[in-house]
């Protein structure tokens, strides 16, 4: 397989719709193997999409086993890491923060900051520890607004700053 990422593996968590499923393709599309992630069931629709490069695993990108899983399966399929991409985001709805509750806010910091979080730690260890070390590649998606909050999408501006 030629292409940019032809011998690459890749993570990318939020693959079951937009720009995760559209990163899928286009990763595939130029030679990368790609574990897909998505609470979604149409994570296995991208993958299909895709073919045989393209695993799906249906995963809480939150929740810490569940990106250690991904992260090993990863491994066990294709022996190593190069890119994770933690894309998988909720925005948490429109409302202002004088009509939001805690509930809702917690829910979107854990997915758009502990997930990416989540991420590093485990797909960073992976990377850090392999050798020889591949050139890592920690994607966080981020969002404009995030550097310019404006107070009605305040939680996932702070969610989603770019360091
Ligand atoms: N679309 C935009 O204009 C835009 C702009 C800036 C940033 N973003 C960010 O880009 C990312 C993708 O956006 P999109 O427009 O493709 O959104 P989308 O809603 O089409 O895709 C997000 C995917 O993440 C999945 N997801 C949500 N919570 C999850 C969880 N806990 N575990 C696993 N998967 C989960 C959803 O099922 C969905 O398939 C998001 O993080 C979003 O915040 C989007």
């Amino acid at each position: 397989m030629t292409g940019a990422l032809a011998g690459k593996v890749a993570i990318i968590t939020g693959a079951g719709s937009g720009i995760g499923r559209a990163s899928a393709i286009r990763f595939a599309a130029e030679g990368a193997k790609v574990v897909l992630g998505d609470m979604a069931a149409s994570v296995h629709d991208t993958a299909a999409m895709i073919g045989d490069a393209a695993t799906a695993v249906q995963m809480d990108a939150g929740d810490e086993a569940d990106v250690a899983a991904i992260v090993a399966k990863a491994i066990e399929l294709h022996g190593h890491l190069d890119v994770a991409f933690a894309n998988a985001g909720i925005s948490g709805g429109m409302e202002g923060i004088f009509d939001n509750t805690v509930e809702n806010f917690t829910s979107v910091l854990r997915v758009n900051l502990i997930g990416p979080w989540l991420m590093v730690k485990h797909a960073g260890k992976v990377m850090a520890d392999a050798r020889p070390m591949p050139e890592p590649a920690p994607v966080m998606m981020a969002t404009l607004p995030a550097n310019a909050p404006i107070t009605l999408l305040l939680r996932r501006c702070l969610s989603r700053r770019r360091q």
